[in-house]
């Protein structure tokens, strides 16, 4: 069950007034605020348990390598990996897109090789292969989309060739809001015998997500956007990739044997992960999947469905409103009724058409005003290109406005929102 008042008193910033107003904090897809029970986690980690791991025989090291084990199976069984092998910890999906370009390209691409992507990545999906593409002479392909943010999926299949290596795609547009048929686009990268690497920043936090029942050869997610700590992150490959692909970076950790004549290198998921790894991070992160799982992804996809459907209603009825991506946030499951006297709502298995992100144009209100202005009403969302400069080419504008919502948004929350938006129209 879902409640949402009680999961906001686990969010002790929720409580701040910005400019005599409470915050509304809206900028969810660029990271989200923390529980005390990931808090506590990391410091509970520092006071009693704090040691290098995988380094010592003391006591400490072993307890803290036994916690970071402890938190690589926790993401393992989150994300459904077959194991924990093929769990590489990160330090966000940044970093993570760049060890499989660099590592895949070394080992699987020759100039003239090609990588799909698609209009909507966000530049960690893009800049990452253009580097490879400078160094090898790789070639990156583009998989276009609808004007309504939907992906083109017969022109992607037109995409293929014998020379393309690798396709690499969002789950969820972190501007857009689209939840791409990834299943889809793996099953059709694999009849071409082509892997495919999933960018999850924007639907692990929302979403169940299965990487074995989606067959994704890669998925890759941040633990800042889940209520996590910052940088750290996780990369989920198969095993058979993993073990092809040579490592990322050297160091310590991440070696078998080292000579000035020949180093070997460690085991998985060892190998990928050189240097003293984040594993006060991992800790907070474990705690930050505990949090979500306890309440259920389903939950919350279903919940954060209904807000943002709430929102887009709402928004449409503002003159001059401009939405973008998909206008619809339903759910193919069943979805008990929302209560917003006791806040609680459950569900089984939904399957999401949109993500809790809205991005949107009001007139020819520049995007840096309207979040200004929402800021001094309360109201956090972010502005400018999101970090997605091509698909902002694509819409022909420069920016928008984004709001994007988590598991402690109420509809009080949206109202809010919609009546700050409402009164900074009415200033212009
Ligand atoms: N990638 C994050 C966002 O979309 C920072 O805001």
């Amino acid at each position: 069950m879902f409640n949402v008042q009680s999961i906001r008193e686990d969010f002790p910033i929720l409580q701040t007034q910005v400019y005599g107003h409470p915050l509304v904090y809206l900028d969810n897809g660029a990271t989200t605020q923390k529980p005390r029970q990931v808090v506590e986690a990391m410091v509970n980690q520092y006071y009693t348990a704090n040691s290098n791991v995988h380094r010592g025989v003391h006591h400490l090291s072993t307890v803290a390598t036994d916690m970071l084990e402890q938190s690589r199976e926790t993401v393992r069984k989150f994300i459904h990996a077959a194991s924990v092998d093929e769990i590489v910890f990160t330090r966000g999906t940044t970093e993570a897109v760049n060890l499989v370009a660099s590592s895949f390209c070394q080992q699987e691409m020759q100039a003239g090789d090609e990588v799909i992507v698609s209009t909507m990545e966000h530049h960690s999906n893009i800049v990452p292969w253009q580097l490879q593409a400078e160094r090898k002479g790789i070639v990156v392909k583009v998989i276009p989309m609808t004007d309504e943010g939907v992906l083109q999926m017969d022109a992607y299949e037109q995409l293929f060739t014998e020379k393309t290596k690798i396709v690499s795609v969002a789950h969820v547009s972190n501007v857009l809001g689209t939840v791409n048929p990834v299943a889809e686009i793996i099953r059709i990268a694999h009849t071409h015998g082509v892997p495919v690497l999933i960018d999850g920043a924007q639907s692990v936090p929302h979403m169940p997500v299965d990487v074995q029942a989606l067959d994704a050869d890669f998925y890759c997610f941040s633990g800042h956007k889940v209520y996590g700590p910052t940088g750290i992150g996780v990369l989920y490959g198969k095993r058979e990739w993993l073990d092809r692909l040579p490592p990322y970076q050297g160091g310590g950790e991440m070696i078998g044997t080292v000579s000035f004549e020949k180093t070997t290198f460690n085991h998985l998921p060892y190998k990928f992960e050189a240097g003293t790894p984040d594993y006060v991070g991992a800790t907070g992160l474990a705690a930050a999947l505990d949090y979500v799982s306890a309440i259920g992804m389903d939950n919350i996809a279903a919940y954060e469905a209904s807000l943002t459907q709430y929102a887009l209603e709402q928004m449409a009825q503002i003159p001059g409103m401009r939405i973008f991506g998909p206008i619809s946030a339903s759910l193919t499951s069943q979805v008990d009724e929302y209560s917003s006297d006791n806040c609680q709502l459950s569900i089984v298995n939904c399957q999401l058409h949109r993500g809790s992100v809205i991005s949107f144009l009001v007139g020819d209100i520049h995007h840096l005003d309207m979040g200004t202005l929402l800021d001094r009403l309360g109201i956090a969302v972010r502005t400018g290109h999101h970090c997605a400069e091509p698909l902002m080419h694509r819409l022909g504008i420069e920016g928008t406005v984004r709001a994007s919502f988590g598991i402690y948004n109420t509809f009080e929350e949206i109202d809010a929102f919609v009546s700050g938006i409402k009164r900074v129209a009415s200033m212009f």
